[in-house]
């Protein structure tokens, strides 16, 4: 049985006539940006959110990055985002001209650690990044306390957990914004890139309607330097297609993550889980092994695919090296030599997960 590791194609497969219609409605229409499509889809996230405002913008890299310079977040100042995380949540801090302060994850779990934030904290620190890492809500109760403790913004990284939720409220909106992803292997994938920021604060989000459009203030006045991060009428037209589904295909999601789960009990697997009051929405199924990467050799010679999140911490990554006080951080070292990504996404079977679970078992047992 070969098992790839996403499907991208199939929910285009499900849901052809309602894409194909949408995608000839804004090819008729000959609005292809910032239009009508735009509008109907910030409108409908917002209400799936539960939040005042959502900005749509071009990927999750620049929710970020606007995040960031909305807030005034620049040169001199420091952020602190984990080092176990996709490199675009650093990346963005860089860009926007501060400084990454790098913080490890906890010992049970990957997602940021209250006390290595309190580590890197210093007098420059002006915000912290929460990355609810593959889709599994960060603690936030104890992390909100600390930024208001100390006046920081707390910005959400949910490019992984659209739709996951903490304390029966949608992820994304606990921080000052929260930062989203559709680039097409998320939960919510467009058919290219694309991304969108959740904001409560109606003067914050029309400061990143005008940053993410040049900072125009009208057809020929520039008040500021923004960037071109609009959203193509014809990926919010998709995605406007796919939101209504997102709930049951998170669910299907969280049960194959179960049926892994009670499959993979007794072996010798880490395997994932959230935390009190965390609903996750499994944007990857990541387990630990001692053995991760001769698991992944036996699973890829079965015709399993699999992958690493990640190889390489973003503090040890080569665009970080000039650096000069990269801190330690074994959570995130170890993390990265132990985690391995099987598949999962809503067409995966169940057959699927019992034959992965079943090749799991022999390689402990060869
Ligand atoms: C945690 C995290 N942050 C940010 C991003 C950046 O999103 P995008 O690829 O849409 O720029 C990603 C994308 O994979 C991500 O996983």
């Amino acid at each position: 049985m070969k098992i790839p590791f996403f499907d991208i194609a199939a929910q285009y497969r499900a849901l052809r006539p309602d894409i194909d219609a949408a995608l000839r409605r804004v090819l008729e229409s000959g609005s292809y940006s910032n239009a009508t499509e735009n509008l109907a889809f910030e409108q409908e996230l917002a209400t799936y959110l539960g939040v005042r405002e959502v900005v749509a913008v071009n990927s999750g890299t620049d929710a970020l990055l606007l995040s960031l310079k909305a807030l005034g977040i620049g040169a001199g100042d420091e952020v602190i985002v984990p080092s176990f995380t996709f490199f675009a949540t650093a990346e963005a801090v860089c860009l926007a001209g501060a400084k990454s302060r790098f913080a490890d994850c906890g010992s049970t779990g990957f997602n940021i650690d209250l006390h290595s934030i309190e580590r890197a904290y210093s007098a420059a620190t002006k915000a912290v990044i929460a990355v609810h890492l593959y889709g599994h809500p960060v603690d936030l109760a104890p992390i909100q306390q600390f930024c208001a403790a100390r006046n920081l913004h707390l910005i959400e990284d949910c490019a992984q957990a659209l739709g996951a939720s903490y304390r029966g409220q949608r992820v994304g909106t606990f921080g000052i914004t929260g930062a989203f992803s559709f680039y097409p292997t998320k939960n919510l994938g467009a058919c290219g890139d694309g991304g969108a920021i959740a904001c409560a604060d109606s003067k914050i989000a029309a400061h990143l309607r005008r940053l993410r459009n040049h900072g125009r203030i009208s057809a020929h006045n520039h008040a500021e330097i923004g960037i071109n991060s609009r959203l193509d009428e014809i990926q919010a037209a998709i995605l406007r297609v796919k939101l209504p589904h997102l709930d049951r295909w998170n669910m299907q999601r969280r049960v194959l993550a179960q049926r892994y789960s009670s499959g993979l009990r007794d072996t010798r697997c880490g395997l994932p889980s959230d935390c009190d009051n965390g609903v996750g929405v499994f944007q990857h199924f990541v387990i630990t092994h001692p053995q991760r990467d001769a698991l992944a050799v036996f699973l890829a010679r079965h015709d399993v695919e699999t992958a690493i999140y990640y190889p390489t911490p973003c503090h040890l990554q080569a665009a970080f090296s000039n650096s000069s006080d990269l801190p330690a951080l074994p959570w995130a070292q170890h993390s990265a030599t132990q985690t391995l990504a099987l598949p999962i996404y809503p067409e995966l079977t169940d057959a699927n997960v019992d034959h992965i679970v079943a090749l799991v078992r022999a390689f402990e047992q060869a």
